[in-house]
């Protein structure tokens, strides 16, 4: 389980895209992400849950500098070094990519088909310049934790399944000993059972390292067995935060309790009145709102959601909620205890 210490200190972290759509005319905004902020704590897996389109994998790729973020602040605290990867110099940006790694959704198109596993895996030490015999002794080290043999290490990618693809894309993730691991759909495309046993893989690997994940996912009973916390994201914002339990149990946003009633029955579910499965189409993210950017698609909306401005609300690190109708309205979540959780 994990201690409180924050590893990771996202504020106010904005992503726009512009979007420039011919000569002369104006330049219009993707707010793919629109001021997220949250803690990571060290050892703990924080899910990010949404549905497509919402900014997730924007968030993810912000944080491992893979984007250049447009506002806000991102700060990594291992205890022996502090980085604000916005003004980090170079030595400093290298570091914070050593100790803050992403494992990708695809497992078949992340990886080169072109080279084997050693090299796929050695990469980043090549990268990083480390001596030869460095490099292989921990790809040998690192492919053995994640379940795979020295003697895969000279097959090419194209010779493995989606589940063992994956377990390679994870060596690779883990061979540089990051601390903070970003994990962008990284069981979405596996059918469940091998879900299961990489679930299991990053579970173990955490309570032997001591990793903070990030879990980044659509899928809600994914989430549910392998997150402490939850932050539900919608149209490039958090809307909802808290432990699982609470998110899961007793939701304090429509859309989160929208996105439990979309999940298969994995429990006895309060059921209440009709299902709140949301319709209309996510919000336009080149539009700038004031109000809650679920409006359009709410089903306890008044006309004053329209107006007052969405605020993420709720004590440091407990329950939070973007809905300012929450203490009004009754919804419905899993009911679930905390075993089976
Ligand atoms: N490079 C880019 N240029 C312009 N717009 C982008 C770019 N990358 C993402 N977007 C837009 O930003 C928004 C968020 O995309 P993102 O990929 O982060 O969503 P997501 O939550 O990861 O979705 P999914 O569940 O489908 O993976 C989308 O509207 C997307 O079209
Ligand atoms: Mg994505």
């Amino acid at each position: 389980m994990h201690d409180e210490k924050v590893i990771l200190q996202v504020n106010d972290l904005k992503k726009y895209f512009s979007l420039r759509k011919g000569f002369l005319s104006e330049t219009k905004y993707i707010r793919a992400v629109d001021g997220v902020s949250l803690e990571l704590f060290k050892g703990e897996t924080l899910g990010i849950i949404g549905e497509s389109g919402c900014g997730k994998s924007t968030l993810g790729r912000s944080l491992v500098n893979l984007y250049n973020i447009t506002s806000g602040s991102v700060v990594y605290n291992d205890g022996d070094q502090k980085i604000n990867l916005i003004n980090a110099n170079e030595r400093e940006k290298k570091d914070y990519t050593k100790s803050v790694q992403i494992i990708f959704q695809d497992p078949f198109s992340s990886l080169n088909p072109r080279i084997n596993v050693f090299e796929t895996v050695a990469e980043p030490l090549i990268i990083h310049q480390y001596p030869k015999e460095v490099i292989e002794q921990k790809v040998s080290e690192v492919i053995a934790q994640v379940g795979l043999r020295d003697e895969h290490l000279r097959r090419y990618p194209h010779s493995f399944s989606g589940g063992q693809r994956q377990r390679i894309g994870i060596a690779r993730s883990l061979i540089i000993s990051p601390k903070v691991i970003i994990c962008d759909e990284a069981v979405s495309a596996l059918d469940v059972s091998v879900q299961a046993q990489i679930i299991n893989l990053l579970k173990e690997l955490q309570a032997r390292y001591n990793y903070s994940y990030i879990f980044i996912s659509h899928d809600m009973s994914v989430i549910r067995h392998i997150c402490d916390r939850i932050a539900v994201m919608y149209a490039g914002r958090i809307v909802e935060f808290g432990t699982k339990e609470k998110v899961l149990n007793s939701p304090r946003h429509p859309y989160t309790e929208a996105l439990l009633d979309a999940v298969p029955k994995i429990s006895n579910r309060r059921s209440k009145g009709k299902r709140k499965i949301l319709s209309g189409e996510p919000p336009d993210l080149s539009r700038e709102r004031i109000g809650c950017s679920m409006f359009e698609r709410c089903g306890y909306r008044i006309d004053a959601c329209q107006t007052t401005p969405m605020k993420l609300s709720g004590s440091r690190n407990q329950h939070l909620t973007a809905c300012m109708r929450t203490n009004e309205i009754e919804l419905n979540g899993l009911i679930i205890d905390s075993k089976q959780l």
